[in-house]
């Protein structure tokens, strides 16, 4: 059985579960915001600060790039990393208690980029 652990988020206090998965989706499907963009280790919008716990890295398949973000020795990606236990963890900069900004938009044109990246221009 995939064994639950409660991440809780300092100072809101707000928690949700992780097991096998990704931080951040455990994160993102407890319901929760949380800034993230490439989703591979590149840009940063997902480092957080470990206050406390341990984590261990995701397992890169053979071949793919590591993640190239820089990070101190109290940092981590959520979206490169697994919860080992229960943990708490800071988010610089960011809030939780701000609502998420919805805008109604219509899709002008949309280009491909590369294999996974594709532009929108709203
Ligand atoms: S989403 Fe870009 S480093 Fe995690």
């Amino acid at each position: 059985m995939n064994k639950r652990h409660v991440i809780e988020l300092s100072p809101s206090g707000k928690t949700f579960e992780a097991g096998d998965e990704l931080l951040l989706g455990a994160m993102l499907a407890s319901g929760l915001a949380v800034p993230f963009s490439c989703r591979r280790g590149a840009c940063g919008s997902c480092k957080v600060v470990v206050a406390e716990g341990a984590y261990r890295a995701k397992r890169l398949a053979p071949g793919a790039p590591a993640p190239s973000y820089p990070l101190a020795a109290n940092e981590m990606l959520l979206c490169q990393s697994h919860a080992c236990g229960d943990m708490r963890l800071r988010i610089p900069g960011w809030s939780l208690d701000t609502p998420a900004l919805v805008v109604a938009a219509q899709v002008h044109s949309k280009r491909a980029l590369g294999p996974d990246v594709i532009e929108l221009v709203l």
